[in-house]
């Protein structure tokens, strides 16, 4: 099992000595390596088993660290940029030649992004190269949003666990591309859409192009507990379920059963979204045969936590 604690020198060095090491963000744990180091790199798709055409998101801790990264920003980017860094959106930008084309996947784009926790951060301006950090789960399965998460799935192809808690936002970032200067939404994420267009103006979503084949964060069966998700009615899919041992996944409403997860009582779509993935794990650790979900308010976060469910039901 992999250490977890707050010492932010450790990981300072192991990352400089070119190991991995899992660092807490505000949308969910990122498995991190020196990304301007190919065979550091290496490192994270062989811990994540994941697949070498799915180009992972670098961090920086500001936008200057972006600039050095990246060639001439969008207009529409360097706005995004201002407004929501640090924040859960990554922007995809053209890349500088000195990133590594394995964090890229050969394209001529990076995603970055200053993700907004206290370590983390710290950690970034100590460094003298961003991290880049898919989420810290095998690929294929659902983000981790504690520390034990990644030490549950992760723990022994890492060696330390930084430890910031809880992740607050709960869901991956938004990924935002750009067509000259209009903002394409790639990938729904913790930035809602309308947050985005109070900046930009109305935007256009590509989030299954199939132009767009090298981004598995669009995959459709991604994101996915092992248990099969069941996505309707839950009222109607309880009365069709042909087993008791059925688990409920809700978003406001108790159904009074031995293995539920309510999202949010109060019927937040913030609150349903940090505890979206960890309500996944427990679900899929309970001894049930399915999971019985059912869709949130399809606005604001609610937009991408639905995605994440349409997913987790697509096998
Ligand atoms: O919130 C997050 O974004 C988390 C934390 C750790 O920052 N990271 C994360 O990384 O979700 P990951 O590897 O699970 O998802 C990265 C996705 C890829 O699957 C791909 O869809 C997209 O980012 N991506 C990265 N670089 C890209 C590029 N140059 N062009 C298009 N999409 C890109
Ligand atoms: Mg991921």
């Amino acid at each position: 099992m992999a250490q977890i604690g707050k010492d932010i020198f450790y990981a300072k060095r192991l990352l400089e000595d070119g190991q991995l090491v899992a660092i807490p963000t505000e949308t969910v744990y990122g498995l991190a390596a020196n990304a301007l180091d190919a065979e550091a790199v290496t490192r994270i798709f062989i811990a994540k088993n994941r697949p070498t055409f799915d180009p992972l998101i670098v961090h920086v801790a500001d936008r200057l660290q972006a600039g050095a990264h990246t060639g001439a920003m969008p207009a529409a980017a360097a706005k995004l940029a201002e407004a929501f860094w640090p924040g859960p959106l990554t922007l995809v930008l053209p890349r500088s030649r000195h990133i590594p084309e394995l964090v890229t996947s050969g394209l001529d784009t990076v995603g970055i992004r200053c993700p907004n926790h206290p370590l983390t951060l710290e950690l970034l301006r100590s460094l003298a190269f961003p991290l880049a950090a898919p989420s810290a789960n095998p690929f294929g399965y659902v983000s981790p949003t504690r520390p034990e998460h990644v030490n549950a799935q992760l723990g022994d192809r890492v060696r330390y666990i930084l430890d910031g808690g809880p992740c607050q936002v709960g869901i991956e970032s938004t990924i935002v591309g750009f067509e000259g200067d209009d903002a394409v939404i790639y990938r729904r994420g913790g930035l809602s859409q309308e947050a985005i267009e109070q900046i930009v103006g109305p935007v256009k979503t590509h989030l299954h192009s199939s132009s767009n084949p090298l981004t598995p964060g669009q995959l459709e069966s991604h994101y996915a507990p092992h248990k099969p998700v069941k996505l309707g009615h839950i009222d109607d899919l309880l009365a069709r379920a042909n087993s008791d041992r059925v688990a409920i996944l809700s978003f406001s409403k108790d159904y009074k059963r031995p293995h539920q997860f309510v999202l949010s009582p109060s019927g937040s779509l913030e609150e349903a979204a940090q505890n979206l993935f960890f309500a996944m794990r427990q679900l899929d650790n309970s001894p049930v045969d399915y999971i019985l979900a059912e869709e949130v308010p399809n606005e604001g976060l609610g937009m991408a936590i639905n995605d994440r469910l349409r997913r987790a039901s697509t096998r």
